[in-house]
């Protein structure tokens, strides 16, 4: 995958993309981001990139000359399907991510992500460039950096080859719309506390049916509204059930 990001700071994107992970998939060329700086993109000479807003009001509104031109530059340098590329805006006006968005932006080839900043963009970004308008939740930040680094954080974990074999992205917390069943290591028995029993067992089938069950009560614990949109079988709707009415 090849994700470039227009900002104004590219240099916040330096140590989370340099470490674990994601410094590991970027050696190995599972994935390739391109940051560029908005105001490389500017011809005056003091490299404004933003301006009052017409109508008055606090703030600067980002331009938008340079991020037009940063998007076209990116889509003339790339030989196909330019046009149906996914430009997504970063900003608390767009959808809500989701696990479910991590996966559908994972199965795209090319993302331009654009961060904004100060006040907001102008509107003719939004309408005639994004395609996409992201929010990671409901709290304003103080631009889109931090937001794309979560975004493509959550993105690039789940494509093929990232994780090792043995960790599994299936499992995670989210991905059936359920919370994780709690995780023990080494020693068995720590000042006194152990782990269950049942996971010393062996007994794998046992040990699956603890898991599911574990996660079912997590969730109705702690975000029981996921419970009425998760992916579970008739056993495991019949095991909330009886865990509600018990409640
Ligand atoms: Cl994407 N941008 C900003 N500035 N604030 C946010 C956000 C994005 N998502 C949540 N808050």
């Amino acid at each position: 995958m090849r994700i470039d990001i227009l900002t104004l700071f590219p240099q916040m994107f330096q140590s989370p993309f340099s470490a674990g992970i994601f410094q590991r998939a970027v050696d190995q060329k599972l994935v390739e981001v391109n940051l560029h700086n908005i105001r490389d993109y500017t011809h005056d000479k003091h490299h404004v990139v933003d301006d009052y807003a017409y109508g008055g009001g606090a703030g600067m509104i980002l331009k938008p000359e340079p991020i037009f031109e940063a998007v076209g530059s990116i889509k003339s340098g790339i030989k196909e399907g330019a046009e149906g590329l996914p430009v997504i805006l970063l900003t608390p006006q767009g959808r809500l991510f989701s696990q479910q968005i991590a996966q559908e932006l994972s199965r795209n080839k090319h993302l331009i992500l654009i961060c904004g900043r100060y006040e907001g963009v102008d509107e003719r970004v939004r309408e005639h460039l994004v395609t996409d308008e992201i929010s990671i939740g409901d709290y304003v930040l103080g631009g889109g950096e931090l937001a794309a680094m979560v975004v493509v954080d959550a993105v690039v974990r789940l494509l093929p080859g990232v994780l090792g074999s043995e960790a599994s992205p299936l499992d995670d917390s989210h991905v059936r719309g359920l919370l994780e069943y709690p995780q023990y290591t080494r020693p068995p028995v720590f000042r006194g506390w152990s782990v269950p029993e049942v996971l010393l067992s062996g007994n794998h089938a046992e040990i699956a049916k603890w898991r599911r069950e574990q996660a079912i009560l997590r969730t109705l614990k702690r975000r029981s509204e996921l419970l009425d949109k998760a992916n579970l079988g008739d056993e495991e709707r019949q095991l909330v059930e009886r865990l509600k009415a018990s409640f």
